[in-house]
């Protein structure tokens, strides 16, 4: 099985992707978190990364491709995957389809969770995570400690750099600009299946199960 989550910045994509790979035992692959990890660790490839990310903007295609390459090919995957971040425009999905025709990509499936961009506004601008383990807070239904203090690891919480409101709104612009394109190129294809992302964390993943427990595309 191998799942592409696509969606607006702050559609819950991450969120549904941890769920999927505990009830699936399949890996979550976040593109995001990996470049994260980079820019944490200061590596060249953190270097390079660092201010395209904090301005909102996406990473070229060659980096990424090479990423996902690389990672897609290691022991856990063979069974499938879940890709939440990637791909995110016409060429990194060109590039997928040929890194899987190897594998079965008959198995392809393609989920779109929508939600309006004022929501997804409120939502990041709340949203604070562990820059330790990645533990995910949101000061609207699940702040984090008072003192800042991550309740799984003893981590510094904090907001994203990419999260603030003027920044998430150059997310929007390059998700319209370059990624939603994808939503008709996967939907030609037939692979692609929608998802109301507006309603609670738990329906939206009631649809995803039922969506990846229907047979066929
Ligand atoms: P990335 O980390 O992928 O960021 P993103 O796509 O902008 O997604 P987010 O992590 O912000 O949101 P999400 O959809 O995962 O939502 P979440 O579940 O956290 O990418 C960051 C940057 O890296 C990019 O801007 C780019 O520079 C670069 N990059 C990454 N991949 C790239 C690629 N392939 N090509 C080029 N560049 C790339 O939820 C958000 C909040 O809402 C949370 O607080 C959550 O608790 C809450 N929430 C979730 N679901 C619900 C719900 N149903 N109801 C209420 N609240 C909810």
């Amino acid at each position: 099985m191998v799942i592409i989550l696509l969606g607006a910045p702050g559609a819950g994509k991450g969120t549904q992707a941890k769920r999927i790979m505990q009830e699936y035992r399949i890996p979550q692959i976040s593109t995001g978190d990996i470049l994260r990890a980079e820019v944490e660790a200061q590596s060249d490839l953190g270097k390079l990364v660092k201010s395209i990310m904090e301005q909102g903007q996406l990473v070229s295609d060659d980096i990424m491709i090479q990423i996902i390459e690389k990672r897609i090919q290691q022991p856990d995957c063979r069974k499938g995957f879940i890709l939440d971040g990637f791909p995110r425009t016409i060429p990194q999905a060109q590039a997928l389809e040929e890194l899987i025709q190897k594998r079965d990509s008959g198995r392809l499936k393609v989920i779109e969770i929508s939600v309006p961009d004022e929501e997804i506004i409120k939502r990041i601008s709340n949203r604070r995570v562990c820059r330790v383990c990645g533990k995910d807070y949101n000061r609207l239904f699940h702040p984090p400690p008072p003192d800042n203090r991550c309740e799984v690891c003893g981590g510094d919480v904090i907001q994203r750099s990419d999260d603030t409101e003027e920044t998430v709104r150059k997310r929007l612009a390059e998700y319209r600009n370059k990624t939603a394109a994808l939503v008709d190129y996967y939907e030609k294809k037939n692979r692609l299946y929608r998802v109301n992302g507006l309603q609670s964390i738990d329906q939206v993943f009631r649809d995803i199960q039922t969506i990846l427990e229907r047979n066929g595309p």
